[in-house]
């Protein structure tokens, strides 16, 4: 029996494109980036599960190829037991796909308008469109804004709404990537309880979600990764990480120190290659089969 996310010395390399005189003066030198690096990991179901890494550590890069938005260079994954790379169709029907990014929504259409046209794009008969928007209205508790335009939300209930689409499907894996990346320390706080009680306590979701808060990977997550320049440098209960430092009192910043080498800046500069020109590689594009992102 597999776990619910397997994944086997997942590796991703991204070609960078050569500046003109780089291409002239070395043509046959190989430019490429690896953004992730053999990651074995094995995720339960109904964990919350962290991915925990400074910004350009490869957490979006490792989250994008287990929704089978891009391919893997070399090793392979199982997400609810398909493979990502032979049944990426499964793979995608099985997951839902939440982003800080808010831009994919339409903003002069209400809240439930806009879910209704996901649910449409999941192939979900009227009826049965109405019945699941109200129900993802109701649980991210959104029924008395439902009809307002979705430009007048708040970060915030913008952000929940994205959870809403990603949930649209009733998917046993979720995968978040930054949740609460645009939303202020108040409007996070209150994210993070959602997800913890509602999305993994009562709805019994798998999560899988990224972060570059210390803090929140503490509140949130039973277990984490903790990656770094696309390597996995340990995983473990945030408690279990703790105690193997042997030391009182210690912080999952000393883990990471610990573990690292370095400190651990919450804004983090970004990996020393990553300000080069980036190329797309790989990709399958923004939009999947039945679903939006
Ligand atoms: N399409 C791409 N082309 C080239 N390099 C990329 C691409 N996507 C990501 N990278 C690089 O891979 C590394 C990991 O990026 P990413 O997964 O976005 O990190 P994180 O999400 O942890 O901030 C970074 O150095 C980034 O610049
Ligand atoms: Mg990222």
């Amino acid at each position: 029996m597999r776990c619910t996310i397997e994944t086997h010395e997942l590796t991703k390399k991204f070609a960078l494109q050569k500046g003109f005189t780089d291409f002239f003066l070395h043509p046959l030198a190989k430019d490429e980036i690896t953004a992730v690096e053999e990651v074995n990991i094995k995720i339960e179901k109904g964990e919350l599960f962290g991915i925990l890494g400074p910004n350009g550590a490869g957490k979006t890069t490792l989250i994008k190829m287990l929704c089978t938005l891009i391919s893997p260079t070399e090793g392979t994954a199982y997400v609810n037991g398909y493979d990502i790379a032979k049944d990426s169709g499964k793979v995608r029907e099985s997951i839902g796909f939440i982003t800080a990014d808010e831009r994919s929504f339409y903003w002069r259409l209400t809240g439930r308008q806009n879910l209704k046209f996901f649910a449409s794009l999941h192939n979900f008969y009227s009826y049965d469109a109405e019945k699941r928007v109200d129900e993802l209205l109701s649980l991210i508790g959104l029924e008395n804004r439902a009809d307002d335009r979705f430009l007048s939300y708040s970060a915030g209930m913008k952000q929940r709404m994205a959870i809403a689409r990603g949930l649209l499907n009733d998917p046993a894996v979720v995968f978040m990537d930054e949740p609460t990346k645009a939303l202020d320390p108040g409007a996070a706080q209150n994210l993070r309880e959602f997800i913890r009680e509602r999305i993994v306590k009562e709805q019994r979701k798998t999560v899988f979600l990224s972060t570059h808060h210390l803090g929140e990977a503490e509140q949130l997550c039973d277990r984490i990764v903790i990656i770094d320049q696309g390597k996995i440098k340990v995983i473990g209960t945030i408690g279990e990480l703790k105690s193997d430092l042997h030391k009182p009192n210690p912080t999952l910043g000393d883990v990471f120190v610990h573990h690292t080498g370095k400190e651990f800046k919450e804004e983090m500069a970004e990996h020393p290659q990553s300000g080069r020109r980036r190329m797309v590689h790989g990709m399958h594009g923004g939009r999947m089969r039945g679903m939006r992102f």
